[in-house]
């Protein structure tokens, strides 16, 4: 069985104008993978719709062995809550709060108590190495830094698939290189992560390589 199960997906805004155009994939557990392509060619939004916030003109999609059609927003909601971490170019923290609060907000959603909040939240930032930080206010932080509290807060909820959409777009080299190697760790523990990128060079450190290009996937190299 897959994790993920994309059968022809269609994203259509305006007659002729297809955001994605008939895509089909299918992920296993585990499975690493980059998505590259101009921009305009789709990658957002087969990670959008993958990522349960957009839906199809058409096509189905399946994410273990259920099939995410006609469900009910609630149940969206607890799916995106607990099995999909997001992490995106601009990381979408709350500036004005603390490190452990933006990090903290998931768990609050998903009714963890108190004690256990904390266990989990400094279990994540230890992983991104951002345990000296907890308590200043996220905007004070570096742009490497904030995204690292985005994937401390994707991670929180244990969610078996992390989704990246240019999760680097914004950083020098030495920040993608620590945030690289987050993903290479994620990896080894056996999350699936699909990772969205313009760069070539992090595109080649995923297992399996997507192209796409007008709405299509056009190549599928697994290493
Ligand atoms: N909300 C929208 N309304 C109309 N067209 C959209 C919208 N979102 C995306 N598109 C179009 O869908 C296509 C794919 O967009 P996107 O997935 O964002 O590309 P990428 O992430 O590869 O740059 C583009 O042609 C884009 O203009
Ligand atoms: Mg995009």
């Amino acid at each position: 069985m897959h994790i993920i199960n994309c059968r022809h997906l269609t994203k259509i805004y305006a007659p002729d104008t297809h955001a994605l155009n008939d895509v089909s994939l299918k992920i296993n557990k585990g499975e690493y993978i980059s998505i590259t392509g101009k921009s305009g060619s789709g990658k957002s939004m087969l990670l959008n719709i993958i990522g349960l916030l957009e839906a199809p003109t058409d096509g189905e999609l399946y994410v273990g062995e259920t099939l995410v059609h006609n469900m009910k927003e609630s149940q969206l909601t607890t799916i995106r809550n607990q099995e999909i971490g997001y992490i995106f170019q601009s990381f979408f923290l709350d500036g004005a709060y603390s490190v452990y609060k933006n990090v903290e907000m998931p768990l609050l959603i998903a009714g963890v108590k108190r004690r256990e909040r904390k266990e989990r939240v400094l279990e994540c930032l230890h992983k991104v190495d951002l345990l000296d930080k907890i308590h200043t206010q996220a905007k004070n932080l570096s742009g490497g830094q904030q995204q690292r509290v985005s994937i401390a807060r994707a991670l929180v909820n244990t969610p078996n698939i992390i989704l990246a959409d240019e999760p680097c777009g914004n950083l020098d080299s030495q920040n993608t290189e620590n945030i690289m190697k987050i993903f290479d760790t994620l990896h080894r523990e056996g999350k699936t992560i699909i990772l969205v990128t313009h760069s070539q060079e992090e595109a080649d450190r995923a297992y399996r390589k997507i192209q796409m290009k007008d709405g299509k996937i056009i190549t599928d190299e697994t290493k």
